[in-house]
């Protein structure tokens, strides 16, 4: 397996090599207007008055059902803590390719897995990413070089957590459920979380290769943070909305998990990586989910009466996770699998 960041480094690369060959106009479709995705207030959630509360949750019910994407101010993760994690992940991406070796995984569960493109084994087209996959809750793995890599990814993972918990009560109210409601179901405390550091090099021809293609993620929230570079489009009303983040904020958009069991209210989005031709690209994203065995369904809540049937069959997250690594990343096609 050959990083692309071993490619690009091995120097002489001035062109895209074919077997990352991407067919799609990039420019197609992208959105001219200034589209902004919604901007919500962590602080006004967590310690807001009952009125600016109420506001901030219905703030978030309609971008869950109208984006499927929002930022996060004001979350309280330290800037330190999070300007750390990139640091400490773009270290381990600059270990030489023989140490980073010693982590390629070879099987989905595996706690640690470095790899490149989205599956080797899958991918009729490489992707112009190289990652790091960890399993981070509800046990902690993570590489045990560079030094103090380990230690931080715990404690931005703990962080992180601690944000989608208070999200989730949010959430459950702004579908007029009791404010543990997803905290209870799906067992968040016992939860999956998988963190998911991706290097994107800078590409000699970047309108000809992707860094992801178009996929949703699994799971019930994704919190996304990136470097100093932007590259994330997320598709809205037809387009691709490129996504140029505050400094400091947070990403968050609702998973396919998130989906089922809202029984399609809240959607879970499109979105894609796409590179640049100067800079390194790095993003930091969590999956939240619940425990592996869990099953997930519709809520009976939310599907139910004759106009309202459960538009998904149930799955086990396992399953899951397992049917999309199966799969070509490619659209929504796991989750039409479950209709
Ligand atoms: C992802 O969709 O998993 C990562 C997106 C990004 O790097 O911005
Ligand atoms: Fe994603």
């Amino acid at each position: 397996m050959l990083s692309v960041k071993g490619q690009v480094e091995s120097g002489g690369l001035n062109h895209v090599p074919s077997k990352y060959l991407y067919h799609t106009n990039l420019g197609e479709r992208i959105s001219s207007d200034a589209e902004v995705i919604p901007t919500i207030d962590f602080s006004i959630l967590t310690s807001g008055t009952p009125d600016q509360r109420s506001k901030v949750i219905q703030d978030i019910g309609n971008a869950c059902a109208e984006w499927g994407f929002f930022m996060v101010i004001n979350h309280g993760v330290p800037n330190l803590l999070r300007e750390e994690t990139i640091r400490l992940a773009e270290t381990f991406f600059n270990l030489s390719e023989e140490e980073k070796r010693e982590y390629t995984g070879t099987q989905l569960f595996d706690p640690i897995r470095y790899g490149t493109s989205f599956n080797v084994t899958v991918d009729k087209i490489r992707f112009w990413r190289d990652f790091l996959k960890i399993h981070v809750h509800p046990s902690f793995s993570a590489p045990n070089k560079p030094p103090g890599l380990s230690e931080i990814l715990q404690e931005y993972s703990k962080s992180v957590r601690e944000v989608a918990e208070e999200l989730f009560k949010g959430i459950s109210i702004s579908l007029g459920l009791e404010e543990n409601y997803i905290k209870d179901k799906m067992d968040t405390e016992s939860g999956s979380q998988l963190l998911v550091t991706n290097l994107y090099p800078p590409c000699p021809q970047p309108e000809l290769a992707m860094g992801l293609p178009p996929h949703s993620d699994h799971g019930l929230l994704t919190i996304l943070m990136q470097n100093e570079h932007s590259g994330l489009q997320v598709k809205h009303s037809g387009k691709w909305v490129p996504i140029d983040p505050l400094p400091n904020s947070f990403l968050v958009n609702t998973g396919d998990h998130m989906e089922i069991l809202t029984n399609g209210k809240y959607k879970s989005v499109l979105h894609r990586a796409v590179v640049n031709g100067k800079a390194t690209r790095i993003s930091v994203g969590t999956a939240h989910g619940p425990p592996l065995e869990t099953i997930v369904s519709p809520a009976p809540e939310l599907a139910s009466g004759g106009n309202n049937p459960p538009a998904f069959r149930g799955i086990k997250y396992r399953e899951y996770l397992e049917l999309q690594q199966s799969k070509q990343l490619d659209g929504k096609t796991c989750l039409d699998h479950l209709r």
